[in-house]
């Protein structure tokens, strides 16, 4: 039955892609499947270059399905490529030199914290609820195609409502599947060629069943997230420096497909995005903290997720907005943020739980609203994130009303491997310093600190760091630094 669905399947899939020769696909995947498979139908692919534990393949197109058939719900798949040059030069990808992530500050406090009390945990139940009665949005099937075409009038909706008619909702369309992508953008006042960019799939998926893919979790929740998000901004009057992107991809769960044409024709058209940050589950509060941050070291920036470390430890240490994080891996190219990295980009995708602990009912037809108690309270976190992600690196034109402390004088600096801090001349009692590195690891702390003094580096090696300190009145002040 397995295999009779699965060529059903392969017809829908694969009859929708360009013609490719003899139904041969290039792709990336792991080298642990691709042995696998290699094992199994040895004349069915062919692994062409390896780096690390990926490897670029030239495979049969039907088999390439098989991977699904080891069990897993979801695992490594392969990530489709246009060609050769294409699959080969994916393994090869480097975050884009010509962007220092590390340079991204924190100076939007008033309008963030104005802009994060503002998140309503209904509007996000009902985008979830909204887009889980569709059955399915599988990526060719009607109310799929349908799905992508009601959420551009969604988004248009808030935009007229606010009446932002400088902003722009688009479709983007792709050749292989009548899905489309939908992009809003928040045109940027001074630096509108630097793009800012937030995304999640709009497709569901159930690889044994199509027809009943509701995807709740994955992914009416990431899209709930930035509709909200996008909600707060036009409420607020964002209007930025940079420009805005909010991306709903087309045909994710296909093998990323409408974000790979998105942002390889980015690339090739030398777009300058700064950073890509993706929302792809939301929802599904599984382990001890709240977002787990994917370190997966060939899709993701260490910058760029030092740079989400100092939002969180800035913006929601305490209080009412506090989210706790971690990080995971998921060890293989799972969603779209992986589009933008392999583009050079730096990326990252904030997760709603480490990897083995996401919701169990993914790919299932009962990835529903209902089985995550009808509560959307876990997306509510990911809004704040997504708002201090977009607002910080974008930035408002606005005049800011900052209220400016005359009397916080503080210094912080390496040098010679000691982190060297002076906060004396200021007003500030300190509490206590922590240093993280990009996994969120917290390498040194203490808890009893005088205001001025030294701090020894020597038992960190080489690499990106976030020093934060804390001041008696709950108020972070933090330095990324690089010891090399
Ligand atoms: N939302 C998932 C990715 C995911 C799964 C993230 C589990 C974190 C934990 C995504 O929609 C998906 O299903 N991705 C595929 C791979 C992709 C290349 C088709 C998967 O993980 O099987
Ligand atoms: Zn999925």
């Amino acid at each position: 039955m397995k295999k009779i669905l699965l060529q059903f399947i392969c017809l829908f899939f694969v009859g929708n892609l360009q013609a490719q020769q003899n139904e041969w696909l290039f792709a990336t995947t792991t080298v642990e499947y691709a042995n696998n498979l290699k094992n199994e139908f040895p004349n069915k692919i062919e692994i062409i270059e390896t780096k690390n534990d990926l490897v670029a393949v030239y495979v049969d197109a039907e088999t390439s399905l098989e991977i699904k058939n080891y069990g897993n719900l979801h695992g490594p798949g392969f990530v489709y490529k246009v060609d050769k040059d294409d699959a080969i030069q994916s393994l090869h990808s480097n975050i884009s030199p010509n962007v220092n992530a590390l340079n991204f500050t924190i100076t939007e406090d008033a309008f963030v914290e104005q802009c994060i009390s503002l998140v309503e945990e209904d509007n996000l139940a009902q985008t979830i609820l909204t887009l889980e009665a569709y059955g399915t949005r599988f990526h060719n099937q009607p109310s799929g195609i349908q799905a992508s075409l009601d959420l551009k009038t969604t988004w248009e909706d808030l935009v007229a409502q606010f009446n932002r008619d400088d902003v722009l909702v688009e479709f983007y369309e792709h050749s292989f599947t009548q899905q489309k992508s939908v992009i809003v953008t928040i045109p940027g006042l001074e630096f509108p060629e630097e793009i800012i960019v937030i995304g999640g799939h709009i497709d569901s998926g159930d690889f044994w069943n199509p027809y009943d893919a509701p995807g709740a979790d994955d992914n009416a929740s990431g899209i709930a997230t930035l509709t909200e998000t996008l909600r707060i901004l036009l409420a607020n009057d964002f209007k930025p420096k940079r420009t805005v992107q909010i991306m709903a991809y087309a045909a994710e769960e296909i093998g990323l497909y409408g974000s790979a044409d998105i942002a390889d024709n980015y690339s090739s058209n030398g777009k300058n995005v700064l950073a890509a940050v993706q929302f792809d589950m939301t929802n599904y509060n599984g382990s001890s903290f709240d977002i787990a941050l994917n370190t997966d070291e060939a899709y993701t920036s260490n910058e760029l997720n030092l740079f989400l470390i100092e939002l969180l430890e800035y913006y929601n240490s305490e209080g009412e907005h506090q989210i706790t994080y971690g990080s995971s891996q998921c060890g293989y190219g799972c969603s779209d943020h992986v589009s933008w990295a392999e583009n050079g980009y730096h990326a990252a995708f904030p997760m709603e739980a480490a990897f083995n602990e996401v919701s169990p009912y993914i790919h299932t037809p009962n990835d529903t609203f209902a089985s995550m108690n009808n509560d959307a309270s876990h997306s509510v976190k990911f809004v704040k994130l997504a708002l201090e992600f977009v607002i910080e690196t974008a930035k408002t034109s606005q005049l800011a009303v900052i209220d400016v402390d005359e009397n916080e004088e503080v210094s912080m600096l390496i040098s010679d491997r000691k982190l060297i801090y002076d906060f004396s001349q200021s007003n500030v009692d300190l509490s206590s310093i922590q240093i993280f590195d990009t996994s969120a690891r917290n390498l040194i702390s203490n808890n009893k600190l005088k205001n001025r003094g030294e701090i020894s580096l020597e038992s960190l090696k080489n690499g990106a760091y976030i020093a934060v300190f804390k001041s008696e009145k709950g108020k972070t002040y933090s330095k990324k630094f690089l010891l090399k």
